[in-house]
């Protein structure tokens, strides 16, 4: 592993152990990632995790919801992100129904993400109707991180992307997030639920929660990528602080290399080759061939 900006300095892989060892500690800091370029930014940014989220199925892809995302994608896009990442942890996310069928199921699609998609850890979502495949993955040395709370892959069954556990539903929030300690988790996202009750949570477990829309009372705090940068602009959680404007910075880059392209204005002599001034050396002019009388053809010449 090598340091930010190309330096031959050795840098460290932020590992399990150490994301565990933060408990309580300095908070963690996680945003999702999905290709080489954007993974080495956040990297040299110093995210301690990189998650390949099924996120990329709204934002990369264009979907309403993350339904539709393969295990083959998401191992596309780990290979991509972990060849960007020097220092971060780098998590897959398990796809809808990649996981749900059974622990098996399961267990055979974490290994997968592992071997395909050159994953550090996995993330799946649900409390403890998905304990027992926490376990499996875990006892075969796949370190898994859960998710509870607003779980998008639920979606219609919240009849939309809604805050959780809300009244008596908090408790449910609790026994799952506990459910998924008990399974072997290394650390769990808490997403959309109100602030008191992730405080609630991050007491009620021994390993470190990482907030979206959960408060500031969190272990760690996660945010996709495209809303952190102001990117992705078609939907704005009231969580998803924009920390840059870069879709506008896009626009207007692109707006100005348009009007250059069409005054002629770009490419300029900085940004083109040295003309060739030197003299061309031009091959030899072959000499004309002979005009041959069609009289002196020799008749074995002629076809007819
Ligand atoms: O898919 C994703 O990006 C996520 C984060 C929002 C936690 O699950």
């Amino acid at each position: 592993m090598y340091g930010p900006q190309g330096q031959n300095k050795p840098v460290a892989k932020v590992t399990v152990p150490e994301i565990r060892a933060r408990k309580g500690g300095p908070p963690i800091a996680m945003v999702t990632a999905y290709d080489f370029t954007m993974a080495r930014l956040l990297d040299e940014g110093g995210a301690d995790i990189l998650l390949v989220g099924d996120s990329l199925g709204m934002v990369v892809q264009g979907h309403p919801t993350t339904l539709p995302v393969t295990v083959e994608e998401i191992c596309y896009h780990g290979r991509a992100v972990t060849r960007g990442s020097r220092r971060a942890h780098v998590v897959g996310d398990m796809p809808f129904m990649s996981f749900q069928v059974s622990p098996i199921a399961a267990l055979e699609n974490a290994g997968k993400l592992m071997k395909e998609g050159c994953f550090e850890s996995v993330k799946l979502e649900g409390g403890e109707e998905v304990a027992e495949h926490v376990r499996r993955i875990v006892a075969a040395g796949i370190p898994v991180m859960g998710h509870v709370g607003l779980t998008p892959q639920s979606v219609h069954a919240m009849g939309g992307f809604k805050v959780q556990g809300k009244g008596d539903d908090a408790e449910r929030v609790i026994q799952d997030a506990r459910a998924l300690e008990e399974a072997g988790c290394y650390s769990i996202v808490l997403e959309a639920i109100p602030p008191d009750l992730a405080e609630e949570v991050t007491a009620s477990v021994t390993i470190p929660t990482i907030g979206i829309g959960a408060g500031a009372g969190c272990d760690g705090q996660v945010l996709v990528c495209y809303d952190l940068l102001g990117m992705y602009r078609d939907l704005k959680p009231k969580f998803a602080k924009r920390f840059a404007e870069v879709g506008d910075q896009i626009v207007g880059a692109v707006h100005e290399y348009v009007s250059e392209v069409q005054a002629r204005t770009f490419p300029g002599p900085e940004h083109s080759f040295k003309p060739n001034n030197a003299p061309r050396r031009r091959p030899p002019i072959a000499p004309l061939p002979e005009v041959i009388d069609p009289a002196e053809i020799p008749p074995h010449w002629q076809t007819h």
